[in-house]
């Protein structure tokens, strides 16, 4: 049965890799055995990345990709086919999120979020199925958030964008399960990364999120690996249009104490 979980011989193509949960999905696949392209905007830091993984004696590169390069994704896609022969794995991580009240938000701030978290993911997508097909083998996951399945005043863009995360999901399952290509979503709850470093200052905000936690913390990236080695490889196979919720129990109860409303 572990043989279900083992990736040796896939390869995986991660947006946004460079640090926080995509980085730590880079190291739960090529952990598992996959060779993974640690893509980032920020080049530098993706080749760092990249050679830590290589040290560890992982299988990685680097290459750079902005999610909202259109001819940009097709080249690095081809690229990645022609040396490789395949991809097996897309993880569409990259993200942005934008804390603003509603009232102060222009379209082309909310315009910009979506590029960055949504539409990016379809042309992600769109670019890699036919190599996935090529051998009826394909795991598309996609990075929404808690914030994909309920609504937040003051992140109106960011939720909005994570809904269309999760109705996107379901529309790769149903277009591209004929040809072997599962799609799925995680979901995440409060996670230790870059993004979450403003909110992290606040005290208050940081506690009420433990005691609103059935679990009691927050979670560390690393705890993203297990779900992510699940979904990417054979022990997935008849999952898919799902999301996988991992925020330590947060949204599926009501805070407070217990039975008293
Ligand atoms: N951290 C959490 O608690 C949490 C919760 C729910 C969902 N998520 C989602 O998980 C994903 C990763 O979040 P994170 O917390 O690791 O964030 P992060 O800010 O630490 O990392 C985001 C990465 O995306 C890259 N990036 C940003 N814009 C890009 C672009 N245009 N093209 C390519 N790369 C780009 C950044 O350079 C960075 O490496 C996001 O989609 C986020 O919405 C995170």
């Amino acid at each position: 049965m572990i043989e279900d979980f083992d990736l040796a011989g896939r390869v995986a193509l991660i947006t946004g890799a460079s640090r926080g949960l995509g980085l730590a999905t880079a190291r739960a696949l090529a952990c598992a055995g996959a060779h993974v392209v640690v893509t980032d905007i920020d080049l530098p830091a993706s080749e760092a990345a990249a050679a830590k993984l290589l040290d560890d004696g992982l299988r990685a590169e680097a290459a750079l990709l902005d999610v909202t390069d259109e001819p940009g994704i097709k080249s690095l896609v081809a690229d990645i086919a022609a040396r490789h022969d395949r991809i097996d794995i897309l993880v569409n991580n990259a993200g942005m999120i934008l804390r603003k009240p509603l009232v102060d938000t222009t379209g082309d701030e909310f315009r910009r979020l979506l590029n960055v978290d949504l539409v990016s993911m379809l042309l992600l997508a769109g670019a890699v199925a036919p190599v996935m097909a090529k051998n009826g083998y394909g795991r598309i996951i996609n990075l929404s958030s808690i914030m994909g399945n309920i609504g937040r005043a003051g992140q109106a863009t960011y939720v909005a964008a994570k809904h269309g995360v999760v109705g996107l999901t379901k529309s790769l399952a149903a277009e591209f399960g004929p040809q072997g290509i599962t799609s799925n979503a995680v979901a995440p709850g409060y996670f230790f990364t870059e993004m979450n470093k403003q909110i992290l200052d606040d005290q208050d905000f940081y506690q009420s999120v433990i005691s609103r936690t059935p679990l009691r913390r927050w979670a560390e990236a690393d705890e993203l690996g297990g779900t992510m080695v699940f979904l990417a490889s054979k022990a997935s196979a008849y999952l898919t249009g799902q999301t996988l919720v991992l925020d330590g129990g947060m949204t599926v109860t009501v805070p407070g104490p217990a039975g008293t409303s």
